[in-house]
């Protein structure tokens, strides 16, 4: 059986939702710059990807207090604290796609692509990984210095910076990303400088 073709509009439509219902309206481009750059390193995608890759980060729509108080425990890159968003975000879009009625398989992908998004382990796993990095740096820098410096300091944020680049896999996505990567240490150090 084929994947229906509406799941993609319907998985946009979801994301978009869940992120203005939640307040975090500038949490969307990222998403969508996550497909963008997933078309681009890995042109042959499949659906699972592309579905997984726009909403990979859906937790953090639906995120429980317990959570965010992991997150300023044990700081970003901490496995404890992306461990429960990656498995989050994989529940709430497989009972979403379970919910419109598509294959089992299709789902389990989607579930394994979502679950070890932050780290990722096999090759498609290592493209979503490489995707969401890219995105990342291309868009998320300047918020993420801005707002999360005062809340968990400058090492935390720096150590991110660093990982985010440091976790691609693929030589492409490496390349594409040291421009973005080299813009957000450059920030990092004015600040430092400027301290
Ligand atoms: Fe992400």
């Amino acid at each position: 059986m084929g994947i229906d073709l509406n799941i993609h509009k319907l998985t946009e439509q979801f994301v978009t939702e869940s992120f203005l219902n939640a307040g975090r309206k500038h949490e969307i481009r990222h998403l969508e710059r996550t497909l963008y750059w997933l078309r681009r390193i890995y042109p042959q995608a499949d659906d699972a990807m592309l579905i997984a890759a726009i909403s990979h980060d859906i937790e953090r729509a639906f995120r429980t207090n317990t959570i965010s108080a992991k997150e300023k425990e044990l700081g970003f890159i901490n496995v404890h604290f992306y461990r429960i968003h990656e498995e989050q975000g994989a529940e709430i879009m497989a009972a979403f796609l379970r919910e419109h009625n598509q294959p089992g398989e299709f789902i389990t992908k989607v579930y394994r692509l979502i679950s070890r998004h932050e780290e990722g382990g096999d090759k498609e796993q290592n493209i979503l990984k490489d995707a969401d990095s890219l995105s990342f740096l291309e868009n998320n820098i300047n918020y993420f210095i801005t707002n999360m410096i005062e809340v968990s300091g400058y090492d935390a944020v720096k150590e991110k910076i660093c990982w985010m680049f440091d976790r691609i896999t693929t030589p492409e996505a490496r390349q594409l990303a040291l421009p973005f990567y080299e813009d957000a240490v450059g920030e990092l150090n004015k600040i430092k400088n400027s301290n």
